[in-house]
């Protein structure tokens, strides 16, 4: 039997898995976010810093797949981010995460339209401000992760911020099948973010040369990049990679790049290795754990094969305390 987590978030969402597929800037496509969410998961959209109408193209594709509720995953920084909204309110999105940021400034009028929003925080001092503010769950995500992440590891974080705060509590980071997820589950999360493992899914719509490179990956083959620029992220370790650490020692010392500087950089590297699955200059964001993600499976195989090997380690646990 598979084990009910107590989320009242997810209840209410009418989720069968406790799982969600984190949020993605250019890989989290309405597709795979509506196939996840059918699948009885809760696919995000990654938005990233797309401008309105791409993100409700992107709602639309997800609805093509799903009558069934997902999210979309907002940048802040984003110049769009206020149309962004007003599509997402518009087209009745149940779920809002945040990246990078404070999501406050918008929780009412978000919370006015009935949308359950869950900010990612890498830190248990983030965690409790975003909680006094209002939102209604937190994702813990330590740094194994693929894509921004904080310093501190999910191992250390997750029971800290369970600890501190007195709303659900998702983990993310480093999780890819149901050890992670039952390990998570036993530090006190109601809740599982996978990033890395949905890449390689079937519904997944990055290049082939993504998906290969993320099946290739061994568990030390992930760096971080924007160490010195305060604007960390983890990517595999390719040629374009090691350039951009090189360089950085260097451009750190230059002004610091304004925002269109840097969304031009961002987004423009992402796109490169999602869409053009360019080797030489895409950044390919993926977790510590693609070492361990070996194959293409559809997402329902995903949710499924993670859940029950994480229940039958959480009964067999259980059972024996
Ligand atoms: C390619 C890629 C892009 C990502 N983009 C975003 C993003 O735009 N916003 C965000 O909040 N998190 C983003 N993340 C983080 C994921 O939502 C998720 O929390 C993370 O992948 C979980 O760790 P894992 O990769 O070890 O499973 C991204 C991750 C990857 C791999």
């Amino acid at each position: 039997m598979n084990v009910q987590l107590n989320n009242p978030i997810f209840e209410k969402l009418g989720m069968t898995y406790p799982i969600i597929q984190g949020g993605m800037a250019w890989a989290g496509t309405g597709h795979l976010a509506g196939s996840v969410s059918e699948a009885g998961g809760l696919g995000i959209i990654g938005t990233g810093y797309w401008h309105a109408d791409q993100v409700r193209a992107e709602i639309k594709r997800a609805r093509e797949v799903t009558d069934r509720p997902f999210g979309v995953n907002v940048m802040l920084m984003s110049r769009h981010i206020r149309e962004v909204f007003d599509v997402i309110i518009e087209e009745g999105v149940k779920v809002v995460a945040t990246g990078a940021g404070d999501p406050s400034p918008y929780l009412d009028e978000l919370h006015e339209h009935g949308i359950t929003v869950m900010p990612v925080v890498p830190s248990v001092g983030l965690a409790q401000m975003m909680e006094k503010k209002g939102v209604d769950a937190v994702i813990a995500e330590g740094s194994e992760s693929g894509g921004h992440i904080g310093s501190l590891a999910t191992m250390t974080l997750v029971p800290q911020v369970v600890d501190a705060v007195n709303i659900p509590v998702i983990a993310a980071g480093g999780i890819a099948d149901g050890r992670g997820a039952a390990a998570a589950v036993m530090l006190g999360a109601s809740g599982i973010q996978m990033g890395t493992r949905f890449l390689a899914s079937e519904e997944s719509e990055i290049h082939q040369n993504f998906k290969d490179a993320v099946l290739k990956a061994r568990d030390i083959d992930t760096v971080v990049t924007g160490e010195l620029m305060g604007n960390r992220a983890r990517v595999l370790k390719t040629k374009m990679a090691k350039k951009y650490i090189k360089n950085e020692r260097v451009e750190v010392t230059k002004p610091k790049p304004d925002a269109a500087a840097v969304e031009k950089l961002e987004n423009g590297s992402l796109r490169r290795a999602v869409v053009d699955g360019d080797k030489e200059n895409g950044a390919f964001m993926a977790g510590q754990i693609a070492g361990m993600v070996n194959d293409i499976e559809p997402v329902s195989e995903i949710l499924e094969n993670t859940w029950s090997q994480a229940s039958e380690l959480l009964n067999k646990t259980w059972r024996t305390k």
